[in-house]
């Protein structure tokens, strides 16, 4: 997506040689016009897939997440990573290990939010690992859902989750895939 990659060239920061820093429309500060751009770019791409739901994980999916639905005009469900006293006890839940962090932590989805007769499309912000994305997939497998793929707004692609999931069989269609990056200069695939 060209809007999309021009806003990653202009504002992104690299960090080091594997974080890009994006928190001036995505991750801390939201371009809302971007958001919707991108809401309707994965609602084309995933035309004719049925989908029901849109699942994904706080805090930063919800934004384009939130973009897709309003499109599909179809529920957003978000898995938390803490739980609470008011948090359902009827839950799907999934441990993710997060690279970047170097931690495990569990995410969770009310039962009654993902049913089997729901078609579930993933958004998310970043692939990096792919461990987010796997632990969802896991929790829709757990629903009996269908499943129509994952869409990303940012695939790292030098750091191989994409490769993973796309081999397991799973659809990824990412709005931009950053070959390799360094602080002057971001390729795209
Ligand atoms: P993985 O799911 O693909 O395996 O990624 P990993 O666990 O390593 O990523 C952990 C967190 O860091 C995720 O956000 C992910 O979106 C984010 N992340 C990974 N690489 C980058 C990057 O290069 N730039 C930015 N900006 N974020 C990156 P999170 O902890 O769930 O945070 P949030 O959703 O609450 O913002």
């Amino acid at each position: 997506m060209e809007e999309l990659k021009t806003k990653i060239r202009q504002e992104g920061i690299v960090i080091g040689n594997d974080v890009l820093k994006v928190d001036s429309f995505l991750n801390h500060q939201i371009d809302p016009k971007l958001m919707k751009a991108i809401g309707r770019e994965f609602a084309k791409r995933f035309e004719g897939c049925l989908i029901t739901k849109i699942l994904t994980v706080e805090s930063s999916g919800i934004a384009p997440a939130m973009s897709v639905a309003h499109e599909l005009s179809v529920p957003v469900v978000y898995a938390k990573k803490t739980s609470s006293r008011i948090t359902d006890a009827d839950v799907y839940e999934s441990n993710v290990f997060s690279f970047t962090k170097n931690k495990k932590y569990k995410i969770r989805v009310s039962r009654k939010f993902i049913t089997k007769d729901d078609c579930v499309l993933i958004i998310d912000d970043f692939l990096a690992n792919g461990q987010a994305i796997l632990g969802l997939y896991e929790i829709i497998t757990k629903s009996g859902a269908s499943f129509a793929g994952a869409g990303i707004v940012i695939e790292k692609g030098f750091q191989g989750g994409g490769d993973m999931l796309r081999k397991m069989g799973i659809r990824v269609e990412s709005l931009a895939i950053v070959e390799n990056m360094s602080e002057t200069k971001i390729l795209f695939k």
